[in-house]
């Protein structure tokens, strides 16, 4: 492997400032190192045993459809009837842990806890029963982007009712999987569910009520999560001993120039992304920057109060510290500078912010319209996270890169190789708590409304083949000399 003996690997962004050396330092023996995936996007079997629909069934089953070449999560990787060959698989690579997630339609195809499948809660059994039999230690989302359908025919996450229905499925979560589960995420990524489902019409269920409707679903969320927590720490924890966190993604957001406007301006953006979701359950309410813009600017469009849900006394003692750990999915960076005068009459998150963020032209790219390779920082941001939420050990959820789908990817490999090092830095040099890292994704899936055309795998999948042929690339080939050394170059320090 040449590119490893690479001992200096520079990467330069305006003049210079922005470089790292590649860390070629073991990770500690503890380090949780694994692959991700999620259940619509691998499980297919979207109509069998007992499973019910959910919102993604519904988005992309409709005429016309909003997924890029008509395709379905209907089949996907198969991995429901495929879960022991994937199981192998991950032992071959040599990963410590698993994160996938349940599907809460296939556990509960009513939504509510008066129908549980039984059919379905086997199914996640065997699966665990075959991870830990094959010592791998399964990291469980409870919810990763896959409302029952019904759930959000009375309302879905815009309604209250919502809190306790979720609830209700995570107490079926613990109490069925508890005992083999040691570590939970309640939600995968809020921003993308309240965000892109309730405002931009980027996922289902493809609502679009930017500013308002957005706001509620982070609040019903968050109290949702809280909830959970809760439940556990009061009813499950002792016996079980697990850990309950929640993923929240973002980009690092670059300040443009070093002024007071500009630091401020990425202040604001990170409050606004991961502050939003981190704020609330870390210091019991969201972000100063968010209560201060979305009033003002609600004032300015004449609404009698902010579109921002208020929380109460009682809720914010509530939520207080409610996260055992945070997840962090992250894939970019973007830089961002102060709007001199930002224009108050439109509505939205990115609107709110009222900040200007871009990507440069000659930072590399990649398939996916959004992620540009900026390894540094990811540092940056996990040292901004440190100190933003009070040292809680932090999981590196998701990062990742995406191609057409070559086996020799190559750019996958420097991706990955410049984000590990630089989260070992961030590690070594900025002391971070960072616990874990899951790579996206363990192989090619239904990447949303892209459907297969952007593929974020170590092993490909062949999705023209009923068989859905799994393939190792050669990223897959770097990873599991990763899993072996521990450490991103292939001859290790220490
Ligand atoms: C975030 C999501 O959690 C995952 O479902 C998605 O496929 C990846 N990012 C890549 O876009």
């Amino acid at each position: 492997m040449a590119r490893t003996s690479l001992l200096v690997f520079c990467i330069c962004f305006i003049n210079g400032i922005l470089s790292y050396d590649l860390n070629d330092n073991k990770f500690p023996d503890d380090f949780l190192f694994g692959v991700a995936t999620a259940a619509y996007q691998i499980e297919g079997a979207w109509n069998e045993g007992g499973k019910g629909e959910n919102i993604w069934d519904n988005v992309c089953h409709r005429v016309p459809s909003p997924v890029v070449n008509n395709d379905t999560g209907d089949i996907a990787c198969d991995s429901y009837h495929k879960y022991k060959e994937d199981v192998a698989l991950l032992k071959d690579l040599g990963v410590d842990v698993y994160r996938f997630s349940l599907s809460w339609s296939r556990i509960l195809p009513n939504g509510f806890d008066n129908k549980i499948n039984v059919e379905g809660i086997n199914y996640y059994k065997n699966l665990i029963r075959e991870l830990l039999d094959n010592n791998i230690k399964p990291l469980v989302t409870i919810y990763h982007w896959d409302l029952p359908q019904v759930l959000q025919d009375a309302g879905g996450w815009e309604s209250e009712f919502i809190i306790d229905a979720y609830l209700d499925y995570a107490r079926v979560c613990f109490r069925e999987f508890g005992d083999d589960v040691k570590y939970w995420l309640t939600f995968n990524e809020p921003k993308q569910t309240c965000h892109e489902g309730y405002a931009s019409g980027g996922k289902a269920p493809l609502i679009i009520s930017p500013g308002v409707g957005e706001y509620m679903c982070s609040r019903n969320l968050l109290l949702a999560h809280s909830k959970a927590w809760h439940l556990y720490n009061n009813e499950f924890r002792s016996k079980q001993q697990g850990r309950v966190g929640i993923t929240i993604d973002s980009n690092w957001y670059e300040p443009a120039s070093n002024s007071s406007e500009d630091l401020a301006a990425s202040e604001t953006a990170l409050r606004f992304n991961y502050g939003c979701y981190a704020d609330p359950v870390i210091h019991g309410d969201w972000p100063k920057q968010m209560k201060e813009n979305i009033a003002r600017r609600s004032k300015a469009q004449g609404y009698r109060r902010s579109r921002l849900p208020e929380f109460t006394e009682e809720e914010i003692k509530y939520m207080r510290n409610t996260v055992d750990f945070l997840g962090l999915n992250t894939y970019t960076s973007s830089v961002v500078r102060a709007i001199a005068q930002p224009d108050t009459t439109t509505l939205g998150l990115s609107e709110d912010t009222e900040v200007d963020e871009w990507q440069p032209e000659d930072w590399e790219g990649s398939a996916s319209s959004w992620l540009k390779v900026a390894p540094w920082g990811a540092r940056k941001l996990l040292k901004w996270l440190k100190y933003a939420y009070n040292d809680t050990p932090i999981m590196v959820t998701e990062n990742g890169y995406s191609d057409e789908g070559t086996l020799n990817d190559e750019r996958r490999i420097n991706y990955y190789q410049g984000y590990i090092s630089n989260i070992r830095d961030a590690m070594e040099k900025d002391d971070v708590n960072v616990i874990g890292y899951t790579a996206w994704s363990f192989m090619d899936n239904f990447e949303w409304l892209r459907g297969y055309s952007e593929h974020f795998g170590l092993y490909h999948v062949d999705f023209n083949s009923p068989n859905r042929t799994r393939t190792k690339k050669d990223s897959a080939i770097w990873y599991q000399n990763l899993m072996k050394t521990r450490c991103v170059a292939e001859k290790c320090k220490n």
